[in-house]
């Protein structure tokens, strides 16, 4: 457990609060890993019937920590390496029985965004952002996104987002249907809550069943395109391309990808 995930429990719902607000809470394999317990706990504890995700301070998450990715992208491929903490969180949050919440505080970049398709509900603060910008980075769309995203906004809204990494505001964000209502920052978390504790106190086996239905006939289809997503994402993490996005955004400058290719 690291300090930057926190967890805990009230009234039948699991609060899990990114908590690295120094870097706009950019997750970290220890995150990845943090989370991954906090949704196995989640799964086994009887007393949690609901887990709502936040971020602490402006931010929800900046995704993917790019230091990490850097890092990633410069060690050989190692076939006998098992399950990653992010690979594990991914399927995990594909697979959660229980419900899942989002309460966008600020930023959602990258997972941070791609995450949210696989909650249940979604609530933004009015201040909140959403951006995909893998593309820019010279990578792909992850979590299954590639096929859960143009099924939710359509394809020309998706394009958009992953293609152009066009960031969003609340307001359009509730209008493509990626969250379902809009709070004001000051209320954002109070009202999610009780959302949850609402959720939290209905008929369980009721609540599992309808998730399952309204969510089920695609969870083949996102396994299967989850793995293709990541064939490519893996691969391109070693590339030129992602080599020249990371600099840059450390060097504080506009990639060039002339030489990239
Ligand atoms: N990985 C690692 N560090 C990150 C980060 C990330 N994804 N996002 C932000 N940070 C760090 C910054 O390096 C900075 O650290 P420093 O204070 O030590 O210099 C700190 O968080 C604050 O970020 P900063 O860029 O100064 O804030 P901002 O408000 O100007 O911009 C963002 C915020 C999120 C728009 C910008 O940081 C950004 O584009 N981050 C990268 C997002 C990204 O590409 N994520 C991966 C998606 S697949």
């Amino acid at each position: 457990m690291t300090e930057h995930v926190l967890r805990a429990i009230d009234k039948g719902v699991m609060t899990v609060t990114l908590n690295r607000a120094d870097k706009k809470n950019a997750l970290t394999e220890a995150m990845y890993a943090a989370l991954g317990d906090a949704l196995e706990a989640a799964a086994k504890d009887a007393s949690v019937k609901v887990v709502l995700f936040t971020g602490s301070g402006d931010s929800f998450t900046a995704g993917n920590d790019l230091g990490d990715f850097a890092a990633a992208g410069s060690k050989p491929v190692d076939a006998n390496e098992g399950e990653r903490p992010v690979g594990r969180f991914l399927r995990l949050i594909a697979t959660a029985e229980k419900p899942l919440i989002a309460a966008v505080n600020g930023l959602a970049v990258g997972v941070g965004v791609t995450m949210l398709l696989h909650c249940d509900l979604v609530y933004a603060a009015q201040s909140a952002s959403f951006q995909t910008p893998f593309v820019n980075l010279g990578l792909v769309p992850e979590a299954g996104s590639t096929l859960l995203m143009p099924s939710l906004v359509g394809n020309q809204k998706a394009a958009e987002l992953f293609l152009l990494g066009k960031k969003i505001g609340a307001e359009k964000a509730e209008r493509i249907g990626l969250v379902a209502d809009v709070l004001p920052d000051a209320e954002l978390l109070a009202r999610t809550t009780a959302i949850a504790q609402e959720l939290a106190a209905k008929a369980p086996t009721a609540v599992k069943l309808t998730k399952q239905l309204l969510r089920g006939a695609s969870r083949p289809d996102v396994a299967k395109r989850m793995s293709e997503e990541g064939a490519h994402f893996a691969a391109q993490l070693r590339s030129a391309e992602v080599k020249e996005a990371i600099s840059a955004f450390f060097e504080k400058r506009a990639p060039d990808f002339s030489k990239a290719s």
